[in-house]
């Protein structure tokens, strides 16, 4: 297993490509069980979990080929059942169900376990598909959705902490080759969501309203294969901004969508870090001293919960209180005590996490312990004095491209080490 060692205080310099986003990517994949046409799919990140979907598609029947960013399906005889352990092991998988259900009216997965974030259910996907009028049944562990027809029908798909995203993807796959008109309430407004109906109705799907609470699909009779280019990670580009921020540097974003990061680029804004943009470019840099802003995690176009860890580890950096509320999963905290371990203050009240930044952080080894929690160590082991080593990276490489030799390329001294 692989860990990180990070020799901090280096401010970061120069430019960085951002890469594909990885949580449109996944769905954008599983869409492609919708047709037996070749769909491609480019600006693909080099990433375990995309490398993960593959497998799951190549298992369930279908060719599939990755090569430098472009990945070819074609999808031409599939079966409707995941492989028990793959699917299992990577919850973004979940997403195969709507395109096996709406093309095979069967879908069988294993049931995705909690995660250490938070429980993680997955009854509003299910919801979805009864309203379209499939039977569900769990059962050993698999959850099984099948269904003799696919009627389109209205869903409502709030759920305890507002909409879901994979829930949306999976109800729109659903119901795109259903019969008539599906009108989801309270669907997911994320850029992901909006970037697989682009690819959806690319295929011929006939999908309105997506980036908006209200998402109308018209059953056709069946999709053809089609080429996308997946829009860039908005969570990965927040990394580096953070990370420019919290090293007292000045980094130039290549190829990104300001327009998907409104609520981090606010925030950013308001702790007082200096943006720019031209076009596609975003450079981020200081400007002396910040301010500690407080930050609630929402539904897009809320602050994303995504890049919490992150500002969390630059507010431990800024002198003053801030006070972080995390309101999309009950147990998105799992940071804290690895941020504490390098010398930051942080105490957690429910679902908030007041901290008293400004200490100087010292290098110590701590412990990934998930996506962007490992992240938020990367960015404070980059502005810490001496060496930090981040251990189970495995957890980074499923989110974040080549993270080790793009921070070098901006002047880091980190290193990627077999973990002792
Ligand atoms: C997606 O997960 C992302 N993953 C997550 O990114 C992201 O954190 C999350 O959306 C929220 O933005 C992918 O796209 C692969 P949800 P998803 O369903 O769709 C509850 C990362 O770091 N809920 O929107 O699984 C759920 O428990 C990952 O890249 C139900 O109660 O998240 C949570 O509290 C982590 N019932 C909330 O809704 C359901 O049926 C939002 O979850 C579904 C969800």
């Amino acid at each position: 297993m692989d860990s990180l060692l990070i020799k901090g205080g280096t401010p970061l310099r120069g430019e960085v490509t951002i890469s594909g986003a990885k949580n449109a990517v996944l769905p954008i994949m599983a869409a492609t069980l919708l047709t037996q046409e070749t769909c491609v799919i480019r600006r693909v990140p080099d990433l375990s979990d995309v490398r993960f979907m593959a497998q799951i598609l190549a298992w369930l029947g279908a060719e599939v080929h990755v090569k430098n960013g472009t990945v070819r399906v074609t999808a031409k005889k599939i079966k409707g059942s995941g492989d028990y352990d793959l699917v299992r092991k990577m919850r973004g998988s979940i997403c195969i169900m709507g395109p096996l259900l709406g093309r095979l009216r069967k879908a069988t997965v294993s049931l995705p376990g909690g995660c250490i974030i938070g429980a993680r259910p997955i009854n509003l996907h299910l919801k979805g598909f009864e309203a379209l009028g499939a039977k569900v049944v769990i059962d050993s562990g698999y959850v099984e959705a099948s269904a003799k027809k696919l009627k389109g029908a209205p869903v409502f798909l709030g759920g305890r902490s507002g909409s879901t995203v994979l829930g949306t993807a999976n109800v729109i796959m659903a119901a795109v080759l259903a019969e008539g008109v599906t009108v989801i309430e309270s669907a997911a407004c994320e850029p992901e969501v909006v970037d697989l109906v682009t690819f959806l109705n690319a295929m011929g799907a006939k999908i309105t309203g997506a980036g908006s609470p209200t998402i109308t699909i018209t059953g056709v009779e069946r999709l053809h294969g089609a080429e996308h280019e997946v829009i860039p990670d908005r969570i990965e580009a927040a990394t580096y901004a953070i990370a420019a921020a919290a090293t007292h540097g000045e980094v130039t974003l290549r190829g990104v969508r300001p327009e998907h990061m409104h609520a981090v680029l606010d925030k950013l804004n308001m702790a007082g870090v200096k943006i720019s943009r031209e076009g596609t470019n975003l450079t981020v840099g200081r400007n002396g001293r910040l301010k500690p802003v407080d930050i609630t995690t929402l539904p897009y176009s809320g602050f994303p919960t995504d890049a919490q860890a992150q500002m969390m580890a630059l507010m431990t950096l800024t002198p003053g209180i801030s006070i972080i509320t995390e309101r999309i999963f009950e147990s998105r905290f799992m940071h804290v005590s690895e941020l504490t371990r390098l010398g930051a203050d942080i105490e957690i009240e429910g679902p908030s996490a007041i901290v008293k930044g400004g200490k100087p952080l010292s290098g110590a080894p701590v412990m990934a312990s998930d996506l962007r929690a490992s992240a938020a160590l990367v960015i404070a082991g980059l502005a810490a004095r001496g060496t930090t080593q981040v251990n189970r990276v495995y957890h980074l490489d499923r989110g974040y491209e080549s993270m080790d030799l793009k921070l070098r390329q901006l002047g880091a001294r980190i290193e990627r080490v077999e973990e002792t």
